[in-house]
């Protein structure tokens, strides 16, 4: 399916029936890696999974802004003809996104799962770095930067083919889309306020050998959150969903159930 929003085409996946849960994926990735977890979930809730600008199959901008990821998100649902509040799942930058669109669009999500994310902003010496890889990334392409990611997105003992699939994947980010979500991260702000703010459910799920956004990130995160629970993931890294997509599709599940 195709949302155009903003003179941008989104292309996005939509998966079953029932109350919406929209998904959003993390740096320099796709949707794709949404789909292992969101079959498993079965046919009951209606999952709307986009790309986001400048990633998998949408349309590439020069420029790309934690707000402008949460208006193409409104604009996605806009064109699914989604106007109830979804449960709103982020993982990594899709967190950092999915804070963005609660400061903005409040009333279009009702409870939050945030997977192998974080609520603080960068340092000034990761922003840095952040604006050195965006221009790498523009000189010698996005492989450099997912070459330089791919150490350390997997648990230890990850198979090798999925390691070499996501490289594939991210290699194939344009450099545009990997340089300007590179930039839009580095100047994201700190989203603890946002997170002490809301007020719906909110599940925290980390992959028990998560190396860039540890578990203690995670127990933090739920420590700010009114009434958040964390999920430890054993034998994943941080691309949790598609290390361990069935533990992630049962806590997942667990949770809508539970919030139902
Ligand atoms: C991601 O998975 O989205 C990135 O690792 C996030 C980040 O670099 O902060």
């Amino acid at each position: 399916m195709e949302a155009v929003v903003g003179g941008v085409t989104l292309y996005y996946r939509l998966h079953g029936e029932g109350e919406p849960v929209l998904f959003v994926h993390g740096f320099p990735l796709s949707g794709e890696m949404w789909m292992p977890a969101v079959e498993r979930l079965g046919g009951g809730f209606r999952c709307i999974v986009p790309d986001l600008r400048g990633h998998g199959a949408s349309g590439v901008t020069a420029e790309a802004s934690m707000e402008q990821y949460a208006e193409d998100l409104a604009g996605v649902l806009d064109a699914a003809g989604e106007r109830r509040p979804v449960v709103l799942v982020g993982m990594s930058m899709g967190g950092y996104i999915a804070f963005e669109f609660l400061r903005r669009f409040p009333e279009r999500a009702r409870a939050l799962a945030l997977v192998d994310t974080r609520a603080q902003p960068d340092t000034e010496e990761g922003a840095r770095v952040r604006y050195e890889t965006a221009g790498r990334a523009l000189r010698e392409g996005s492989r450099v930067v997912a070459e330089g990611m791919v150490g350390k997105l997997f648990a230890p003992g990850a198979p090798e083919e999925l390691r070499a699939r996501w490289l594939g994947i991210m290699s194939a980010t344009p450099p545009e889309g990997a340089a300007a979500a590179l930039r839009a991260m580095a100047r994201r702000p700190d989203s603890r306020d946002t997170l002490r703010g809301f007020v719906g459910p909110v599940l925290v799920v980390v992959g028990e050998e998560d190396a860039i956004t540890p578990v203690e990130e995670a127990r933090g995160m739920a420590e700010v959150a009114p009434g958040g629970r964390v999920e430890v993931v054993p034998g994943a890294g941080h691309m949790a969903p598609v290390e361990q997509p069935d533990t992630v599709a049962a806590v997942l599940c667990r949770f809508l159930r539970e919030i139902a």
